[in-house]
């Protein structure tokens, strides 16, 4: 069955819209946000004024009359590995449920879900097992798949992608593009490798010719931005104008934000959000859907069993599917040319405190790499001792 080009969508759980910035950048026109949280709501009114925002998923009674897609990044606080791991039944992710009595009051052909990838392995998969069943359960087909943002942009960012639908077969939307990544060969001198500079003990996040996935920071808005080292040597921290252009955003899409909060605030909403392209290949795909193949099909799924990195439902069984979390590989700069801002240097406490940590490590660095952060410490160092 041939979709219609233009989706009218709801966007749930919306924060800067990145979702839903996609899904219009590939022709799907948002009738409607909710979104509570007040600085994500002010980015949205600066960034989609004609779009109406309901707030509080909670107090909205039913989707629009013409809806077609339900879109909902639900908040990933109680899913993701740094929250607390309560499962699906916990505070937050009981949001997902409004999901469900949307659904009932008004069921739409499609709804599109997003969320971290251990949200697959949260609770034993039983987090999985309950929001699958309850698609089920409403007469939904559905299809997912481990996406990576590095198939668009220079950050490694793996997130699932879940489309349900009563009118087509979702397989044929997000289980047909499969493209071989082509990293490049990197090397110290001639490559920025992005890492966690709060880390180094037991992970690092190194990422080479990318950053690391971009995180949400801490509840108080602390900002927890990735370092970079660069081909240079200087060890910097990404302008957040950057951090917006690593998720797909033009640069200062959150700026207006600034006008609520302080500037690190940028850093959580930006951190928080689906990234633009990877919606926007959902969203072409969705105008124009491909055809699964099943050769594809791995085995069917058991009850209890692990859950795959992509898995469909066709209304009868459950079967894992063979795709890589790369539907395209796009060509681009290296990411020390992608980088339109100078970033700000790691500053010395930063580099010192990292460099003890890596000292206790029992990990294995980039031959050169600890040495770089030392050359670098030193250099923040210069200025004070000259100036004793
Ligand atoms: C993981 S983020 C979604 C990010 C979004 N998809 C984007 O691209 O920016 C989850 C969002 O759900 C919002 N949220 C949490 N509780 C909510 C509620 N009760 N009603 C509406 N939105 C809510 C949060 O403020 C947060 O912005």
């Amino acid at each position: 069955m041939l979709l219609r080009p233009v989706m009218k969508v709801v966007g749930l759980f919306a924060g800067i819209g990145g979702l839903e910035l996609g899904l219009a950048r590939a022709g799907h026109e948002c009738l409607m946000f909710s979104e509570n949280w007040p600085l994500a709501a002010h980015v949205l009114a600066a960034r989609f004024p004609q779009t109406p925002n309901a707030g509080d998923v909670a107090l909205l009674r039913a989707p629009p009359g013409e809806t077609e897609l339900v879109a909902a990044g639900f908040p990933c606080q109680d899913l993701s590995q740094a929250g607390r791991t309560q499962g699906i039944g916990g505070r937050k992710s009981s949001l997902v449920e409004h999901v469900f009595r949307l659904l009932d009051e008004r069921p739409a052909p499609y709804a599109l879900l997003e969320n971290v990838s251990f949200m697959l392995s949260l609770d034993r998969g039983r987090a999985m097992a309950r929001l699958v069943s309850a698609f089920e359960a409403r007469g939904y087909r559905w299809a997912y798949r481990v996406v990576n943002t590095l198939a668009f942009l220079p950050q490694r960012r793996e997130r699932v992608l879940f489309l349900a639908s009563r009118a087509a077969d979702p397989a044929d939307v997000l289980l047909v593009d499969e493209a071989a990544p082509r990293p490049r060969v990197t090397a110290l001198r001639t490559h920025a490798h992005g890492f966690y500079w709060t880390e180094g003990v037991r992970g690092l996040g190194w990422a080479p010719d990318c950053v690391p996935t971009l995180k949400n920071g801490s509840t108080l808005g602390i900002a927890s931005p990735p370092a970079i080292l660069l081909p240079g040597g200087e060890v910097v921290t990404p302008d957040i104008r950057d951090a917006e252009r690593l998720q797909g955003f033009p640069q200062d899409w959150t700026a207006p934000a600034e006008a609520l909060g302080r500037p690190a605030w940028r850093w959580s909403l930006v951190g928080n959000a689906v990234s633009a392209p990877v919606a926007e290949w959902v969203g072409r795909r969705l105008a124009a859907p491909g055809r699964y193949d099943r050769v594809r099909d791995g085995g069917r799924l058991e009850e209890g069993a692990r859950w795959p990195r992509a898995a469909r439902y066709d209304g009868e069984r459950r079967v894992g599917v063979e795709i890589s979390a790369f539907p395209c590989w796009r060509e681009r700069e290296p990411l020390h040319l992608f980088l339109n801002h100078p970033g700000k240097p790691l500053s010395e406490r930063a580099a010192a405190g990292f460099l003890a940590r890596t000292e206790r490590a029992k990990l294995r660095f980039e031959p050169g790499f600890r040495e770089a952060v030392a050359a670098h410490l030193e250099q923040m160092r210069a200025p004070l001792v000259a100036a004793q």
